[in-house]
């Protein structure tokens, strides 16, 4: 009873009151922010998870570029009609890569954070060429033109030493042979020993299916990548988390 009798104080009396509140949240945000200086890394690590491959990194900036993040977004909702349609969640770790990441929160389309393996390249060639002719409802942009812009080599080893700047743990083996592996992950007959050695999982083959190394195979290399790094059938959370 006491002590609410003094509280009554703080009640009736506008600037105490407003004093005592920004204590209370100072206490609170202090408590929750200070413990973030001293942490190296508040993303739980998850196998599988590894820096993008030269190519598709190349076909990343493609899409951003393209402006496909206006339409699309990266980031699935731990609620049940997402993962219903569009598969496990997402996590933290699976864009700790990502630079900027594409979460997005516009869906004018489907939501792209799974997208990889469940299409054919196939079918990604037939619907950025002419979404309509693939499902006739869509009002997605065709981006056929694509596929007739070649790409080389020449910037790929400082774009991916870009990102290792930034973070992205690139070793000086991976920055020293991006060239060499942007070529030979499009190219089914280049040796790829040294790319999955470096990219374990990486796909290598002719995303377009034409001879020459096109945009149409950064971004198909990029959109088959989407979220298949993470092995679904044996992640568990950490229930520390
Ligand atoms: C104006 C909005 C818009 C833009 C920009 C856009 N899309 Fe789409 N996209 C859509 C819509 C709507 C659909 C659903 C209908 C369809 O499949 O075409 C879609 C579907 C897709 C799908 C199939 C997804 C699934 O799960 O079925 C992929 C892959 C895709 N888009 C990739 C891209 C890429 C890559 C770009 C950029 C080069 C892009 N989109 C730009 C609107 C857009």
């Amino acid at each position: 009873m006491q002590i609410l009798a003094k509280h009554k104080i703080l009640e009736k009396n506008a600037t105490l009151l407003l004093v005592f509140s920004f204590i209370v949240v100072t206490i609170g945000g202090l408590v929750q922010i200070t413990p973030l200086f001293y942490l190296e890394n508040t993303i739980e690590k998850v196998e599988g998870v590894r820096p993008y491959t030269p190519l598709e990194l190349v076909g990343r900036d493609i899409y951003v570029r393209e402006g496909c993040y206006v339409c699309h977004s990266q980031m699935i909702r731990p609620m049940r009609d997402e993962v219903e349609r569009y598969g496990h969640y997402s996590l933290a770790a699976e864009s700790m890569y990502d630079h900027p990441f594409q979460w997005g929160s516009k869906r004018t389309g489907p939501d792209l954070a799974r997208v990889g393996g469940r299409y054919s390249d196939e079918w990604h060639l037939d619907h950025l060429r002419d979404p309509q002719a693939v499902v006739p409802e869509s009002i997605m942009p065709a981006y056929g033109f694509l596929a007739d812009r070649t790409i080389d080599a020449t910037h790929v080893r400082d774009r991916v030493q870009t990102d290792a700047w930034v973070g992205v743990p690139y070793s000086d083996e991976m920055i020293a042979a991006a060239a060499v592996d942007f070529r030979a992950q499009a190219d089914p007959n280049a040796d790829a020993e040294g790319l999955l050695e470096r990219y374990p999982g990486a796909s290598q083959r002719n995303f377009d299916r034409q001879p020459q190394l096109t945009e149409m195979d950064a971004l198909i290399a990029y959109l088959q990548v989407l979220g298949t790094m993470v092995d679904f059938s044996t992640f568990e959370p950490d229930p520390a988390r």
